[in-house]
């Protein structure tokens, strides 16, 4: 199965793919991830990566779709993936849809999990007292919000007239949300 988690910052993206990849045992392509991972070399592309992510703005998007693309061609994800936080905007979708058609493959679904402004703020906060990571600041989380409602809710439409769309009540507890999960993915699973 090819699954892809639409969330704002903080919706529990990253808490539900872990979960996923047991059930499905399918890897878990977090964008962030590969990003901050690219971050922590000494390179002037860390160096530009660095200046996007640290202040919420998104990376380039033929940029992101080439590192995307790299993890795909690998064996593991010869039975599907897990994509979170990816894609972010209408083109990488697009992108993604012609990569995947390119290679004969196909995106079964797309799963949007939402979870109020409030909430989002507050689990990101409280997440930022142990991780440490450089963009759950409060300034940067309100330009992460502004990013998400203007560049990436639009791919819900995208997704909804492929007939792909499902919705998740992501402020449930994260078991919850888990069994809904489950139940969307039961019914867009190929036999
Ligand atoms: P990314 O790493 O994807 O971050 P994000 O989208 O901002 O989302 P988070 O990882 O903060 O949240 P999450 O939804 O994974 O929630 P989590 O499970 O951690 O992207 C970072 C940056 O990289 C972007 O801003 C951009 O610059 C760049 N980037 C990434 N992808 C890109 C792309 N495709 N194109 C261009 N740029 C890209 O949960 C959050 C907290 O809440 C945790 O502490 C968790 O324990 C808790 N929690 C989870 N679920 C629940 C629940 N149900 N109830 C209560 N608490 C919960
Ligand atoms: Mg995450």
């Amino acid at each position: 199965m090819r699954l892809v988690f639409i969330g704002p910052p903080g919706a529990g993206k990253g808490t539900q793919c872990k979960r996923l990849v047991e059930l499905l045992n399918i890897p878990h392509l977090s964008t962030g991830e590969m990003l901050r991972a690219v971050k922590k070399q000494d390179s002037a592309l860390s160096r530009w990566v660095a200046s996007h992510i640290d202040s919420g703005k998104l990376a380039p998007d033929h940029l992101v779709m080439r590192i995307v693309a790299q993890k795909l061609a690998s064996d593991e994800c010869e039975n599907g993936a897990l994509f979170d936080g990816f894609p972010r905007t209408l083109i990488q979708a697009q992108l993604l849809d012609d990569h995947l058609a390119e290679t004969g493959l196909v995106l079964d679904m797309a799963l949007e999990l939402k979870v109020k402004e409030e909430e989002l703020i507050q689990r990101i906060l409280k997440r930022a007292q142990v991780d440490g990571r450089a963009d759950d600041n409060y300034e940067t989380i309100r330009e992460r919000l502004n990013v998400f409602n203007t560049q990436t809710a639009p791919l819900t439409e995208y997704y909804a007239s492929q007939g792909k769309l499902e919705t998740v009540d992501g402020m449930q507890s994260p078991d919850k949300v888990f069994e809904d999960i489950r139940a969307c993915v039961a019914r867009h699973q190929r036999t």
